[in-house]
């Protein structure tokens, strides 16, 4: 029996958001530079989009480049631009092909503009396929995005727009970069890191975390298989006992 056929397909994540880490730890354990990690992790990222297309996956966030990654060197940060740039031109039928529609969150207005305009030719051209929504954050942090949302939600306030005893989980989440999307419903990190670096700290309040020691360049569709078997073995409580949930389900 595979992998793939241990997965429970009436109890397949709605949504699943993966910190893909470990592209430099991989390429320095061959000997190469940094970047052979980052396009070798290129490679995971069209497995593992397709793996969970075919899955009827409905949302597959991805942690590309966080705010701190300005932090990098510059030719590090430049090289990952360019791949970016590449990566989009080349993967754009596979989304295509696969029914997949592009969506990003973060701060694109840091994005060099070429970069940028790739990714809302993309999002446009994919904008009408109804399989799985395909998430990258790009210049992506929680704390910046819990800032923003403050600032909007303020001025609404300001203005007079909005009751601050009005204000609910809903007004959160509505102003937040990723409003329209559930929850994930299970985080996976790779490389063995057992943190959470700036990652959709509001979303995953009730998220089931998976952490592997697997590098992301190394990441292969059977360890996703995996990582969604395990999820399907945890009992989701949301506070509640076990019981209450045994007799609700
Ligand atoms: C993750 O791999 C990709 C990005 C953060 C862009 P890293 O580049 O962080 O790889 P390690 O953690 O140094 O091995
Ligand atoms: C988290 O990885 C960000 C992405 C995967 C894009 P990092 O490698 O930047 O995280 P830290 O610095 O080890 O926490
Ligand atoms: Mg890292």
């Amino acid at each position: 029996m595979s992998k793939k056929d241990e997965i429970v397909k009436d109890r397949i994540p709605r949504h699943i958001a993966i910190i893909m880490d470990g592209n430099g730890r991989w390429a320095k354990k061959q000997g190469l530079a940094r970047m052979f990690g980052h396009k070798q992790g290129v490679t995971t990222v069209h497995n593992i989009t397709e793996a969970a297309a075919e899955l009827g996956i409905g949302y597959l966030t991805l942690y590309a480049f966080s705010t701190e990654n300005w932090n990098r060197p510059k030719e590090e940060v430049d090289a990952l631009m360019t791949l970016l740039v590449d990566t989009i031109a080349k993967e754009t039928p596979t989304l295509m092909k696969n029914n997949v529609r592009l969506l990003t969150i973060g701060d694109l207005e840091r994005l060099p503009q070429t970069t940028r305009e790739k990714f809302v030719g993309c999002i446009r051209q994919t904008a009408q396929n109804t399989g799985l929504n395909l998430v990258l954050a790009l210049s992506y942090s929680s704390r910046w995005e819990l800032i923003e949302a403050a600032k909007r939600i303020a001025a609404q306030v300001n203005a007079g727009t909005l009751d601050i005893d009005a204000i609910n989980e809903a007004t959160i989440s509505d102003h937040l970069t990723t409003h329209g999307i559930p929850d994930p419903d299970l985080l996976i990190r790779t490389s063995g890191e057992l943190r959470i670096s700036n990652f959709l700290l509001w979303q995953i309040a009730y998220t089931e975390l998976y952490f592997t020691d697997r590098l992301w360049p190394e990441f292969t569709v059977d360890d996703l298989y995996e990582a969604i078997i395990d999820y399907q073995h945890r009992e989701r409580r949301f506070g509640k006992t076990s019981e209450q949930v045994k007799r609700e389900s």
